[in-house]
């Protein structure tokens, strides 16, 4: 009977970590060993019925090589950490002190193998090329083979993204527009099928639909945001048509940096989902978020016209719709939140940049999230939600700067068991900041931390 009792106990209190039931942007996600998921400069491959996520894996201290994590999911709201594919190595060209960013896997069709493409470079990013490592199963571990070679030498370049084409062909693209086409083995350049179009053009990625292919990019302005903008041509050696921005002018591409686009494709239609970074240096690890959004198309246009906080996919049928919500709006002046220090209120929000300066909510409900006035001279807040017996549910350190001022979803915890729990914030007296190499100071410029609204999801009855 005692024994009973003891597990009964436990599982009471145990939660399902890393659930959640749809796909949120500009909010930490937590794994399901309740850690931050970490892969940024993503890409996604379907094996089967599973997604795999390959991203980048970092420290909040430098932006030294550290791995490249991968994740996997059935729905696309949930990751499991998987491995960390390919770990920073003993030494050479991605050992100690080096950078790798950017990784982007793809299945070789000839051989079956997976392969990973990556940009490899030096600490001060005066070495790039890109490289690449193979493995004979999607989770890894991948072997890094070194630099990809065309003609038998480098492509000395640093951003750089990978598409395949319908015909199974593999590209590796890089910054500024080049194409370059792989051989059958995915291992080496058969031809380089475009030149560059334009300078800048960061962060490339690609995606086909009706025949036409889309070419995405940044502007070159470091881990800042920027107003991304896209070509399109009916064929992949051009000519390349700009056509402008991706999202609306000034809204930084909602706050993001693409990556790469993943095809759902269902029974009634195909979904092409945005892969965006919400960057957030020096906390990289902690704090930069992911802008995963459905692209609408009108004509050959594309476009992200509105930033939905939650959406949803059916996978079956390759249809993606937002969430509908039910959530119980809580404002910042509401008495039952509970403010520790000096903060400033008005109607639309309360703000502090005193160091350890909080709030916290008692709450019951299946999730929380926290809406906050983001802003130039905002910085970092540490979130804690506990149970009602103080055990951490889960805990990050939040991002509340933008370049322009709105008001955003900056946490949302992941589904909860039914229970009492209680949510705190503080200001911990950072902020990010940093420089690129040209000496340009990039971040926020003050240590506010904001909050506006605090929304519940109900518990089902
Ligand atoms: C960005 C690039 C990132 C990273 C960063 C470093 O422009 O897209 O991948 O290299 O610069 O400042």
């Amino acid at each position: 009977m005692y024994v009973i009792f003891l597990i009964n106990a436990s599982y009471a209190f145990a939660q399902i970590h890393g659930k959640y039931d749809a796909i949120y942007s500009g909010t930490p996600w937590f794994d399901q060993n309740g850690n931050v998921v970490s892969a940024h400069g993503a890409n996604i491959v379907k094996e089967k019925d599973t997604f795999y996520l390959f991203g980048e894996a970092h420290t909040d201290t430098s932006n030294a090589f550290v791995g490249f994590n991968c994740y996997s999911s059935k729905d696309l709201y949930s990751w499991k950490f998987e491995s960390m594919a390919l770990p920073v190595q003993k030494s050479g060209k991605l050992g100690p002190n080096r950078v790798g960013e950017r990784p982007k896997v793809m299945k070789c069709p000839k051989t079956g193998e997976f392969i990973m493409y990556m940009h490899a470079d030096s600490l001060t990013y005066k070495d790039q090329f890109v490289g690449y490592a193979v493995s004979k199963k999607i989770k890894g571990p991948y072997q890094f083979k070194g630099p990809l070679l065309f003609n038998g030498k480098p492509i000395k370049k640093w951003d750089m993204g990978t598409f395949q084409d319908t015909d199974g062909s593999g590209y590796v693209l890089v910054h500024g527009g080049e194409i370059y086409k792989l051989n059958d083995d995915y291992k080496s350049v058969a031809e380089k099928v475009n030149e560059n179009i334009t300078s800048g053009f960061e962060s490339p990625a690609m995606l086909k639909k009706d025949g036409l292919y889309y070419f995405i990019g940044s502007h070159l302005t470091s881990w800042e945001k920027n107003d991304n903008y896209y070509y399109t041509s009916i064929s992949l050696r051009g000519p390349w048509i700009s056509q402008g921005l991706i999202a609306p002018e000034g809204t930084l591409t909602w706050n993001s940096q693409c990556t790469f686009v993943l095809p759902i494709q269902g029974t009634k239609e195909t979904t092409y989902m945005f892969m965006g970074d919400r960057w957030s240096f020096p906390k990289q690890a902690s704090s930069a978020t992911y802008v995963w959004q459905p692209l609408v198309f009108s004509g050959k246009s594309l476009s992200i016209p509105n930033y939905q906080d939650a959406w949803q996919i059916d996978l079956a049928k390759g249809i993606a719709s937002s969430k509908e919500t039910s959530d119980t709006i809580i404002k910042n002046n509401d008495k039952q939140i509970e403010f520790k220090g000096n903060w400033k209120n008005t109607d639309s929000e309360s703000k502090s940049d005193e160091k350890d300066a909080s709030f916290t909510i008692k709450f019951s409900g299946q999730q929380i999230a926290l809406y906050s006035l983001v802003s130039s001279e905002n910085g970092y807040a540490k979130v804690v939600l506990t149970d009602e017996k103080g055990k951490i549910i889960v805990k990050a350190v939040v991002d509340m700067y933008s370049k322009f001022s709105v008001l955003s979803q900056v946490f949302r915890s992941p589904v909860l068991k039914k229970g009492n729990y209680k949510l705190t914030v503080y200001n911990t007296g950072e902020r990010p900041n940093w420089s690129d190499k040209k000496k340009n100071i990039y971040g926020s410029t003050g240590n506010y931390i904001s909050i506006s609204q605090i929304k519940i999801k109900p518990h089902k009855i």
